[in-house]
């Protein structure tokens, strides 16, 4: 069965509604879990032959790039490439805790020959500014005119934001941005109506932190500021009692297809350095949608009291 595809807005990409997320492959010294280089080909080769042709990825994501680079640049056709720009170069740092992004001309332009480098290849497909600077911010370091010259030289084929509250209704009020990836879950619907929002402005929508993120995180080992948020989910899933609605399925397929039901969201992303948990999310995507009646009863019990 082939994977479900949607229109990026205005892009015109046709991208899988499930696409990979490679921070997962960033490794110990960037905090990520070991991986070895055969698991890192083998998980990405199988991403690829599951008919994903989405891949996010980031400078910060220490050697997520470079196994992109190695293992799957000869398949460059065959999928859709989306980095970010405003990270320090080769960062290694805690991802627990915001490392400094700096979003100069001068930066944003490291970073995308230092991913183009990395990555063995001649453009991305979406280039996003990381991390939900300030409109502000990116005017005073003419970061968004950097990213139009990369566009007009051909090193990227579109830009966007990968954004988060509160800077979001600026970044699409402002309709520079092709792309927007949101942190979208039914445990935090908090961007919910700002991706119909950015949908409606002709961007294309992608969502992380959807499905496993909020069941894996443990949260006595965050920082304050997320901790209680993420503490908070995890209460509402253990109270939620899902199985009548799971029907044999699992709490990931259910949370996976729930962010397929969002009618304005084109794709969401989802990270893994397992070839079976690839293949699971993959079969839960095929699945598409959930039926309404599920979602709805889905949506509420998970909701905020
Ligand atoms: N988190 C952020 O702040 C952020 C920001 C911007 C962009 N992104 C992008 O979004 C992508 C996704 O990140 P996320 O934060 O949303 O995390 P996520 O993809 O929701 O969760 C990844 C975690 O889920 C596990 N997992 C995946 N599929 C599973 C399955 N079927 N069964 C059990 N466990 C499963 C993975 O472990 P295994 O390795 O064991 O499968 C991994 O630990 C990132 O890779 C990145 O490209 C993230």
């Amino acid at each position: 069965m082939r994977l479900p595809t949607a229109k990026l807005g205005r892009t015109g990409l046709q991208a899988s509604r499930l696409g990979y997320g490679a921070m997962e492959m960033r490794g110990p010294q960037a905090w990520g879990k070991p991986i070895s280089d055969d698991q890192a080909r083998t998980v990405l080769n199988t991403v690829l032959d599951s008919g994903v042709n989405l891949i996010d990825t980031s400078p910060d994501y220490g050697d997520a790039e470079e196994h992109i680079g190695r293992w799957i640049s000869h398949r460059r056709d065959e999928f859709l490439l989306a980095s970010k720009c405003g990270c320090p170069l080769a960062a290694v740092g805690d991802p627990r805790t915001v490392p400094p992004h700096v979003y100069t001309k001068a930066n944003v332009r490291a970073c995308v020959e230092q991913s183009l480098r990395r990555m063995r290849t001649d453009h991305l497909d979406i280039l996003m500014v990381h991390m939900s600077p300030s409109v502000a911010v990116m005017q005073a370091e003419d970061t968004i005119s950097e990213m139009q010259a990369l566009q007009d030289q051909g090193a990227i084929r579109f830009t966007g934001m990968s954004g988060n509250l509160p800077h979001l209704p600026e970044h699409i009020a402002i309709g520079v941005f092709d792309v927007f990836l949101f942190p979208y879950s039914a445990l935090d619907r908090s961007h919910e109506e700002l991706i119909s929002a950015a949908a409606a402005a002709g961007a294309g929508t992608i969502a992380h932190g959807s499905v496993a993120r909020p069941l894996l995180a443990p949260p006595e080992a965050m920082p304050e500021p997320v901790r209680r948020p993420l503490a908070d989910r995890h209460a509402r899933l253990a109270a939620a009692n899902l199985d009548d609605l799971a029907d044999g399925a699992s709490t990931m397929e259910l949370l996976l297809r729930f962010i397929l039901t969002h009618q304005d969201l084109h794709s969401l992303i989802v990270g893994s350095t397992q070839v079976t948990h690839v293949q699971a999310n993959v079969a839960a995507a095929q699945k598409g949608p959930l039926p309404m009646d599920v979602y709805d009863a889905l949506r509420d019990r998970l909701s905020p009291r």
